[in-house]
């Protein structure tokens, strides 16, 4: 196993990516406390302390400072000092385009996706310099690349979070300490099951691998980054997309329909 004697702390863990996340991570051999705006994430903990590891829950919003100061101390209690942080609460609740975006919404989700991971890393990455041993890995996005219509303040708050990524890693590598980025395409989610139909075909069109992601793709990725395999990555952008950031070029697709049309 990967993960024995370390403790984790994940976010935005009730559901989708983040639950992965924790069931991976405490099938690792991993302690896990989880942490979510939703009360479900008290059977996030349920089942890993069913996996046989120490869970805790704690229900906090990561973009309130003073909550996320009270809710790590509470699970750091809870579970023992943090090994290893996951910063993957977010939210896309926000379409609309840059000239009818609402500065409001705009600054929530930027508080949420973008701050939210700061003011965690913030609390712990201290402990962990100090221990000399930790990991950080932020789920950004694709959109963190690419850009994303409608969506200017998810894609703004997604390549934020690799500026934080890659500054912490500048300043916390020679203590031990790694900050990576994981870049999912499209995965799926209950987020992502709610697109309108048309939206998510033609995204999977759009997709090399013709499918969407499930949420163990993303899972393990991260407990790999968590590991000690995984000591010498630091301050990378991995996508885990099934190509999809490759696909830029509209010819290359011209090409791949000829192809296929091609008779043999
Ligand atoms: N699903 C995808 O295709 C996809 C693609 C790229 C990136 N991502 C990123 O992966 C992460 C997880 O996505 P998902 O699809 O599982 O989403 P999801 O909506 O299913 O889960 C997100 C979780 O975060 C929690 N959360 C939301 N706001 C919070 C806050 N302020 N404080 C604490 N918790 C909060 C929600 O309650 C929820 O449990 C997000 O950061 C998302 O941007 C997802």
């Amino acid at each position: 196993m990967l993960l024995t004697g370390r403790t984790a702390l994940v976010t935005g863990a009730a559901r989708g990516i983040g639950r992965a996340i924790a069931d991976a991570l405490a099938a690792e051999g991993a302690d896990v406390a989880v942490a979510d705006v939703s009360p479900r994430v008290e059977e996030t903990a349920a089942a890993v302390r069913a996996a046989g590891r120490r869970g805790a829950a704690a229900v906090f919003d990561v973009a309130d400072p003073a909550a996320v100061r009270d809710g790590v101390g509470r699970l750091a209690a809870a579970v023992g000092p943090i090994d290893v942080l996951v910063n993957n609460a977010g939210i896309v609740d926000n379409v609309a385009a840059v000239a009818r975006m609402t500065p409001g919404a705009w600054q929530r989700e930027i508080a949420v996706n973008l701050s939210g991971a700061f003011h965690l890393i913030h609390e712990l990455v201290g402990g962990m310099a100090e221990r000399r041993w930790g990991r950080i890995v932020n789920v950004s996005s694709i959109a963190a690349w690419g850009g994303l219509h409608l969506q200017a303040a998810y894609a703004a708050s997604k390549a934020g979070l690799l500026g934080l990524t890659k500054t912490v890693a500048l300043e916390h590598a020679r203590h031990g300490v790694t900050c990576n980025a994981v870049l999912p395409g499209l995965i799926a989610t209950d987020l992502v099951q709610a697109m309108p139909a048309e939206i998510r075909e033609a995204s999977i069109r759009a997709t090399p691998a013709r499918r969407l992601g499930l949420t163990e793709e993303v899972a393990r990725l991260v407990a790999f980054l968590a590991s000690e395999h995984a000591a010498y990555i630091n301050g990378a952008e991995i996508p885990v997309d099934g190509g999809l950031s490759l696909n830029v070029s509209p010819l290359a697709s011209v090409r791949e329909v000829r192809e296929m049309r091609r008779p043999g």
